[in-house]
């Protein structure tokens, strides 16, 4: 598929998570591919374990200061009220913003921007500003003691002073994807396989097929690559979007402290990214939205045969069963859960996970097609905050694909997603966004430090 207008006759999507499922349910959806074959490869039985989009719960969060992704958001959030969050598949409990204490100069800053925020909701969006008991939908939280009021379930000390938006909640991430394979095998026009892509054939100007692990060769007139945080295996993003290792733990709880904790809103710490999610089922999440962890790997250049190129990859319990949060990301989520909820402080972690971003330098998606191949379409760059578009941007992808703009919105998010003019200078990409822990970790050297004797054998 070259020039504007022309329909591929075979699409090949790889990778099922968020990018990739709703890319095949958009397709399936449009008349103009009612001829074309649509194919999506998996590595993993769907849904894969240890994809980004495969959890818990991920945060349904409206509240974005970028107008465009804000606005996309106004078209997701009425399906997660509706079909999608159906069969608490998405819970509106509530987002409890704090900050805590830092003590340190940027507190005022931080609390006028607040306060502008709230200014903002106010008389932008109508929201009814004000306690819940009071029909309020955003409520602000001027003082510790306000905020341990909103908290009081969890009896410790959540944070300084924030916001709820009550119009906020969460979804069960699992739950929604199998929801949306659903609607997909509803339709009946996409061909499902769990096959591994080993590496794509790249030609001068276009890809000629993608090679199986295991040798088998497929073609297609228009290959969408949406292998998340994988990507930089199969094409060349080196300062463009990078893995990054998240943390995660989970514990397990009594009915009655899933009664206690159930209903509350969603805890999100400005100051150092971590957050909890209410529990369900008897299982409580803590995690952090962080710089992460680079996983430096030595890999073939994906379109150079003869190089080799290092790039950050997953590792996940996929490929290594024993795999565990390093230790100070533990240390991390156990300081903060003892700080909200002491009388957790002891209770073991049932399981702990490092899950993967693909972050990019400004946090936007890399929604695409490749500049030098042509039939090469890329959908990646989560960064951290996709999962609650999966409604609306498999409509959004397919306007790229098929080079339309159907609105303003559209416009807009082809350029925030294009495919950068520039490279970073350096090869791995940290987010130059805001986010808690330390920039630069490295994953071997974290877990290291775990190790009897903070040996680096793992090196
Ligand atoms: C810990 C964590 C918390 C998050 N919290 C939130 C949140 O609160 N709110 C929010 O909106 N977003 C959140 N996100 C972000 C969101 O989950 C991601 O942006 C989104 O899920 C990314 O989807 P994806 O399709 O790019 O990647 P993935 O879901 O990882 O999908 C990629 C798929 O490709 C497959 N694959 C990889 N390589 C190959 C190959 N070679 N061949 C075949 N298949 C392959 C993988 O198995 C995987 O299934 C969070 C992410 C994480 C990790
Ligand atoms: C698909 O094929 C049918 C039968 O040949 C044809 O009538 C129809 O116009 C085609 N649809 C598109 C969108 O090309
Ligand atoms: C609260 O949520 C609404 C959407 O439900 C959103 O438009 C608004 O920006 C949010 N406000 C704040 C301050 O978080």
């Amino acid at each position: 598929m070259a020039a504007t207008g022309t329909i591929p006759s075979s699409i090949l999507i790889v990778g099922s998570g968020v990018f990739g499922l709703s890319t095949a349910y958009a397709l399936a959806q449009r008349d103009a591919f009612q001829n074309s074959t649509i194919t999506l490869l998996e590595r993993l039985d769907f849904p894969a374990p240890d994809a980004a989009s495969i959890d818990s719960s991920r945060i349904i969060r409206p509240d974005y200061a970028d107008p465009a992704y804000a606005a996309l958001m106004s078209e997701a959030h009425p399906h997660w009220r509706g079909d999608f969050g159906a069969e608490e598949r998405y819970t509106e409990a509530g987002l409890c913003l704090v900050q805590d204490s830092t003590g340190d100069s940027g507190d005022d800053a931080a609390h006028y921007y607040l306060v502008k925020a709230l200014e903002n909701v106010k008389s932008r969006l109508g929201l009814r500003v004000g306690r819940r008991e009071a029909g309020g939908q955003v409520e602000p939280m001027e003082t510790p003691e306000y905020v341990a009021r909103v908290t009081t379930s969890m009896g410790g000390d959540c944070g300084r002073r924030g916001y709820v938006n009550w119009t906020s909640g969460w979804a069960d991430a699992e739950a929604g994807m199998r929801y949306m394979r659903q609607l997909v095998d509803g339709i009946g026009r996409v061909k499902f396989r769990t096959a591994e892509v080993a590496r794509l054939h790249y030609g001068t100007d276009r890809v000629e097929g993608v090679e199986l692990v295991g040798g088998e060769r497929l073609s297609a007139d228009l290959v969408v690559l949406a292998t998340g945080a994988w990507m930089p295996k199969l094409v060349d993003l080196r300062g463009i979007a990078s893995a990054t290792g998240q943390v995660l733990a989970y514990i397990d709880i009594t009915q009655e402290e899933q009664d206690r904790f159930g209903s509350n809103p969603t805890l999100l710490c400005e100051t150092n990214g971590m957050f909890i999610i209410p529990p369900r089922d008897r299982v409580l999440k803590v995690a952090r939205h962080g710089y992460g962890y680079a996983n430096p790997t030595t890999i073939p250049h994906p379109e150079c045969p003869g190089e080799t190129i290092t790039v950050s990859l997953p590792r996940t319990k996929y490929d290594d069963p024993n795999l565990n949060i390093a230790p100070e990301g533990d240390k991390a989520c156990r300081e903060y859960l003892a700080k909200c909820i002491p009388s957790l402080a002891a209770r073991p972690w049932t399981h702990t996970r490092i899950c993967w971003y693909s972050d990019t330098p400004t946090g936007d998606w890399l929604i695409s097609y490749h500049p030098t191949y042509r039939n090469l379409f890329v959908a990646t760059g989560g960064s951290g905050h996709a999962y609650k578009f999966l409604p609306v941007i498999g409509e959004r992808i397919v306007d790229v694909v098929m080079r339309e703009e159907r609105d303003e919105l559209g416009a807009e998010l082809v350029k925030k997603w294009k495919w950068p003019a520039q490279r970073k200078e350096e090869d791995h990409v940290w987010t130059d966004d805001w986010r808690g822990g330390v920039k630069g970790m490295i994953l071997d050297e974290e877990l290291a430090k775990g190790e009897i004797g903070g040996s680096r054998s793992r090196l």
